[in-house]
């Protein structure tokens, strides 16, 4: 990637900058100039371009080295630009909105003729999300207009949580605001409501921080979990292969398995583990303790991985987190990052 510029300094390697009102101004103005800017939100960081420059969007492709065809989220100063970007907006959208907008609920609707095919990946949808972050909302209402962004990650990888991971997935130019660690640290939920005007139920595309529960409230109807589309599926690429990866291979294991594993010495150093107990008196690998609250579990997962991955161990082995609804979100990112 070409130099960036910023106020006049040219911009050659990742630059972490602590979100000051000035460094929002500045990241405001790389966006309206085309180029690429990483923010924090409250689920993960992005990796963002103005959404109406079609341009300046495929430089999200290149640099992610994503496919074109997955789709980004569009992210909005406010509630009152849904109407820009979407068409046919059902009336339940307004209380969808009202209920958990700023926040991590992406809403899936049809696309008006604002979004730039890029956006959409050729899809008639988009993506629409109002991020509660403090650094996010003062760059977009600065910047005064939607911003399409992923998580600012390579393509496969772990999503990030801190500035320190964006640099650390790309060293060359970029500009990184740093609003600290994300307190969510998955990525948002997303809602496809796109077909609630055609008579059929909403859909659940990614669980994540908005509990379904909590959306069928406002809905006032059953939501539609993966696995029961059947027919009327739609495209969610990016969501079926393997992802949030690290490097090494992860496995998911059982409490037991874990324990015959560590009692029988089958335990090597060169393993890394996350589990829930404490780590086993003799293991001299890599054991992160993990929180057993789904919330706390949630902020720290990405973090863990990355951390887990950096000593180069043979594998890695992540214990099954308990039933239940409240470890939906988690228990999909771990099954994903293990398939
Ligand atoms: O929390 C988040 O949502 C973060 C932060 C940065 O906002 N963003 C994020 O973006 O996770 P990304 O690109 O990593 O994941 C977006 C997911 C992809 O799986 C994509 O396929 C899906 O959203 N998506 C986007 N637009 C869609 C559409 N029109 N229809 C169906 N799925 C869509
Ligand atoms: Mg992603």
């Amino acid at each position: 990637m070409a130099a960036l510029k910023a106020r006049g300094r040219v911009i050659r390697m990742a630059q972490i900058q602590q979100a000051t009102p000035d460094a929002i101004r500045t990241a405001a103005e790389m966006l309206g100039s085309g180029q690429l800017v990483a923010f924090p939100t409250e689920t993960v960081y992005g990796l963002g371009a103005a959404a109406r420059n079609a341009e300046a969007v495929g430089k999200i492709y290149d640099l992610k080295g994503r496919p074109r065809g997955h789709p980004l989220i569009v992210h909005l100063p406010d509630a009152s630009h849904v109407n820009v970007w979407a068409s046919d907006v059902p009336y339940v959208v307004n209380e969808l909105t009202e209920q958990f907008w700023p926040g991590p609920l992406t809403l899936v609707l049809t696309r008006s003729v604002a979004v730039p095919s890029e956006v959409t990946g050729g899809q008639q949808t988009v993506a629409l999300r109002m991020p509660a972050h403090p650094t996010a909302m003062q760059l977009l209402k600065v910047f005064g207009d939607g911003v399409a962004a992923p998580s600012a990650n390579l393509f496969g990888h772990v999503s990030p949580t801190t500035a320190q991971h964006v640099a650390a997935d790309f060293p060359g130019p970029l500009l990184v605001l740093d609003g600290g660690p994300c307190t969510v640290g998955l990525e948002s939920t997303i809602l496809d409501v796109s077909q609630l005007a055609h008579g059929q139920p909403a859909r659940l595309l990614r669980p994540g921080g908005v509990p379904v529960s909590r959306l069928e409230d406002v809905l006032g109807s059953k939501v539609l979990l993966p696995g029961q589309w059947g027919a009327a599926a739609p495209r969610v690429p990016g969501s079926l292969q393997s992802h949030y990866a690290a490097k090494a291979p992860a496995r998911l294991v059982k409490a037991e398995e874990l324990r015959s594993l560590t009692r029988s010495g089958r335990l090597s150093s060169d393993i890394g583990v996350m589990a829930f107990g404490p780590r086993p008196p003799g293991h001299a690998g890599q054991w992160l303790q993990m929180h057993d609250e789904p919330e706390r579990y949630a902020r720290h997962l990405y973090a863990c991985l990355r951390q887990i991955d950096a000593t180069q161990p043979r594998e890695i082995l992540i214990e099954e987190v308990p039933p239940g609804t409240a470890w939906d979100a988690v228990r999909d990112r771990l099954k994903r990052a293990t398939s």
